[in-house]
């Protein structure tokens, strides 16, 4: 049998590093396994380490499309789930009972009308349950919600069907590849971690970050990107607001072929520091203690 998903560690490794996305070996045997087992995947880690974009290179690398809730505070059941659009059913109400029509039609009728599938306003998660073709359900930043959305996620990822009182059960055809992140700002529940398979993720050693950077911006000099992330590694070693992730290590890379630099020199590093620290203490911090020489 072959899966939708990928064939093994090794598969999952080569597909997601065609699609632009360079793993190590944990993150490509679970991804793989994910696929495998049709278990939602949780992937915890700090800011910019490549959580999402996993999620979107396993759609790339497979195929499959990619559906996605973006999770915030305040996040509702109609924003994820589904909702019923009033404002059509309302208008249906008032045709059916305009005298002009010479309609009689009964309100059994005119309800059982409203609440069909013509009314229904599907969200992400309906969405990736309802859909025939490969989907990928990325449920983002799912540690911003209110615990309640928990509950929610509980019914879909459990049994991957979703209840809709006035139109029945919908269950899930064919079982989407769920990936949650999570910055770990608050703990999940046990009853959804015990659902999930789970990854941390953290950031690359040298040589992946080397790769990566190097991969995403062609024409970097292959002794610029390792002096970019030999400093890159060292600013993460202190103690900072907010260490640079790999977005700030692609940044910076772009920034020096902008620039035109073919080394990185001490005097660089102090001029270009804003593309990869954004609090000025932070800033102040990395000059002090790489002994920059300031502006
Ligand atoms: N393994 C990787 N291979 C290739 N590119 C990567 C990899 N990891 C991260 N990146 C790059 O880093 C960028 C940031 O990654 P991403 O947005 O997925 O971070 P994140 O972990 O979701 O961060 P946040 O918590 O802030 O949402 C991506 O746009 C991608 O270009
Ligand atoms: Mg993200």
């Amino acid at each position: 049998m072959t899966s939708t998903w990928f064939e093994s560690a090794d598969d999952a490794a080569g597909r997601l590093r065609a699609a632009g996305y360079l793993t190590d070996d944990a993150t490509a045997l679970t991804a793989y396994l994910a696929g495998a087992l049709e278990k939602p995947l949780l992937v915890e880690g700090p800011a910019g380490v490549g959580k999402t974009e996993l999620a979107k290179a396993v759609a790339r690398a497979t195929g499959a499309e990619l559906v996605r809730l973006q999770c915030y505070e305040g996040l509702d059941e109609a924003r994820a789930l589904y909702e019923w659009n009033y404002k059509k059913q309302l208008l249906r109400i008032q045709a059916a009972q305009a005298p002009s029509r010479g309609s009689d039609a009964t309100w059994d009728e005119t309800h059982d009308d409203i609440f069909t599938e013509e009314f229904l306003l599907t969200r992400p998660l309906l969405s990736a349950i309802r859909r025939d073709d490969p989907t990928v359900l990325l449920v983002d930043e799912v540690d911003k919600t209110d615990v309640e959305v928990e509950g929610l996620l509980l019914e879909v990822l459990s049994d991957f069907q979703v209840t809709i009182p006035e139109l029945g059960t919908v269950t899930a055809t064919r079982r989407p590849f769920v990936v949650l992140t999570s910055n770990a700002s608050r703990e999940l529940s046990e009853a959804v971690k015990r659902r999930c398979l789970f990854l941390h993720l953290d950031y690359p050693d040298a040589e992946r970050e080397r790769e990566i950077v190097s991969s995403q911006v062609p024409g970097l000099d292959d002794r610029v990107a390792a002096q970019l992330v030999d400093v890159v590694v060292r600013l993460r070693e202190l103690e900072l607001k907010k260490a640079p992730s790999i977005a700030e290590s692609v940044d910076w890379a772009r920034t020096l072929i902008a620039l035109q630099i073919g080394d990185l020199d001490e005097a660089t590093v102090a001029r270009t520091l804003g593309v990869v620290l954004k609090h000025a203490s932070d800033q102040q911090r990395a000059i002090k203690e790489l002994k920059l020489a300031s502006g």
